[in-house]
């Protein structure tokens, strides 16, 4: 009989929230995970995040339960507790911001980070801790399971791997990162010790998989400068003593149809005709995780430029942000929101007129709210500074209906597939981007028309059922065993 695929990820598909509320877990781990979700039979182990997460999670006695997928169907999550001082350290202080900088090139080395203390006591009694507690509860999952396959995702969970490989060696281990993989200058911030420990922790995997090959080959790069391995970058491999691992890229496509089902949700159709009703001739949209590497302060002070440069567009253009706040116990991100909103006031002020705001923040997690606004953008900007992969790249243009244009970063995972279709800016470029914005709205409409169609073909090319069979045809190729869970058709 086959086997469920067991995942591993800090966030989970849903939170609990006090009262009872369940929230779905924003960001792109996410989305892919329940993508995933809704074609194999999988078990889904994640952290508790919330106390009412670990209520629940002692309501069923640590054990897993089942969680109905927004498209239909059912899968099973088991939420661990760990303990909250060390989930507090292993979250705030090493995940985001050490690692999440590091690999998104955001520190600035000639102020931050210090490295005392704090931080190397927050990878031992914190990351550490979380990921043992994480192990366990795989474990427990995995006993008495023939050659069991377990995926583990992103940067939370480097050193999971090693703990699971170290008590069932016949297990495959596969993780998933879903943010860049950074050059390896950059991994130099942290301590030898703590730098060697990540890095062999998540070497402890059978194939490793990231979203483009630029990231793979940065990883193979790493493997060779930091750790002196043997590589072999056409093949993609790093050689360790007894066994091989496998690196590989995956680009995470979208579910197209659940983007379009929420398009046509009552819900979203209010929001739309809020927004019709205050729409100005063009609207540009943003919608983004409050997160530094979004590059929210570029994207405004561009807007700002254009309208200084471009002043026959005052009072016909809106800029919505909708921006989600996000790990909000960063001092980083609680600095970064009160630069935004203070930049949004300085440009409202400087161009704005009693009747006409030019930027309108709203920050909120509202999934139908933003996918209101993508149907009726005539400029989608996505200018991240650095990007894993940016969904909103491939979820805007699916349901956008006014042939809108998207701006893209370079920088981005989602350039190398969509860059020939959109109109590429360096994040950093303030100008190029003032520049893209008034050639997006001023294009004529057979050429905004091609190049949408052109996004479309791409981002449709392929589904999340296809990554997975990538991936788990990667496992089965690897491998030579033929585990139960890889031959599970789609159901
Ligand atoms: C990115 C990361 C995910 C993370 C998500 C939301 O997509 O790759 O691992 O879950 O951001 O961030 P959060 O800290 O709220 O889980």
């Amino acid at each position: 009989m086959a086997s469920p695929l067991i995942l591993v990820s800090n966030r989970g598909p849903v939170t609990f929230q006090p009262g009872g509320e369940v929230k779905r877990g924003t960001g792109g781990l996410v989305t892919a995970l329940i993508g995933l979700a809704t074609h194999r039979d999988v078990t889904w182990i994640a952290s508790a995040m919330t106390p009412e997460d670990a209520d629940t999670a002692s309501r069923h006695g640590g054990r897993a339960f089942p969680v109905r997928a927004p498209g239909g169907g059912e899968y099973m999550v088991k939420l661990v507790a760990s303990d909250p001082q060390a989930y507090e350290r292993f979250y705030n202080i090493t995940a985001n911001p050490m690692l999440w900088f590091i690999q998104h090139y955001l520190w600035d080395l000639s102020n931050a980070p210090d490295i005392r203390r704090n931080e190397t006591e927050a990878f031992e009694f914190g990351y550490n801790v979380v990921n043992e507690d994480l192990a366990r509860a795989v474990l427990e999952e995995i006993e008495g399971l023939e050659h069991p396959v377990v995926m583990s995702h992103d940067y939370h969970l480097y050193t999971l791997p090693a703990l699971v490989r170290q008590a069932r060696p016949d297990a495959f281990l596969h993780h998933f990162v879903h943010i860049p993989w950074s050059q390896s200058d950059s991994w130099r911030v942290l301590p030898s010790m703590i730098r060697e420990e990540l890095y062999h922790g998540i070497l402890a995997n059978d194939i490793i998989g990231f979203h483009t090959r630029h990231y793979r080959s940065n990883f193979l790069q790493c493997c060779d400068d930091l750790l002196g391995l043997e590589v072999d970058y056409g093949r993609g491999a790093v050689q360790l003593e007894d066994r091989e691992v496998w690196v590989r890229h995956y680009p995470l496509p979208i579910d197209a149809r659940a983007v379009q089902e929420v398009a046509r949700r009552e819900r979203t159709l209010a929001f739309e005709e809020e927004l019709l009703r205050r729409r100005r001739e063009f609207m540009i949209l943003r919608v983004d995780r409050a997160d530094l590497s979004k590059n929210v302060l570029r994207g405004f002070n561009a807007f700002d430029l254009f309208l200084e440069q471009h002043p026959e567009f005052r009072e016909r253009v809106s800029f919505i942000a909708q921006l989600m706040p996000s790990r909000t116990d960063v001092p980083e991100y609680t600095e970064y929101l009160e630069r935004i909103e203070a930049v949004v006031a300085v440009v409202n002020h400087r161009h704005g007129s009693p009747d006409w705001m030019p930027i309108q923040l709203k920050l909120r997690d509202d999934l139908e709210e933003a996918v209101a606004a993508y149907k009726h953008y005539d400029v989608l900007m996505v200018n991240a500074m650095f990007d894993g992969m940016n969904l909103v790249a491939k979820e805007g243009p699916m349901v956008n209906e006014r042939a809108g244009v998207s701006i893209l970063s370079e920088n981005t995972g989602a350039h190398e597939e969509l860059g020939e279709y959109a109109l590429s800016v360096n994040p950093f470029d303030i100008q190029e981007l003032s520049d893209s914005i008034h050639a997006a709205l001023t294009m004529p409409l057979a050429e905004r028309r091609e190049r949408l169609e052109g996004l479309r073909r791409v981002i449709t090319s392929r589904d999340p059922g296809d990554w997975i069979d990538e991936q788990l045809g990667d496992i089965a190729g690897k491998d030579g065993l033929t585990r139960g869970v890889v031959q599970a058709r789609e159901a």
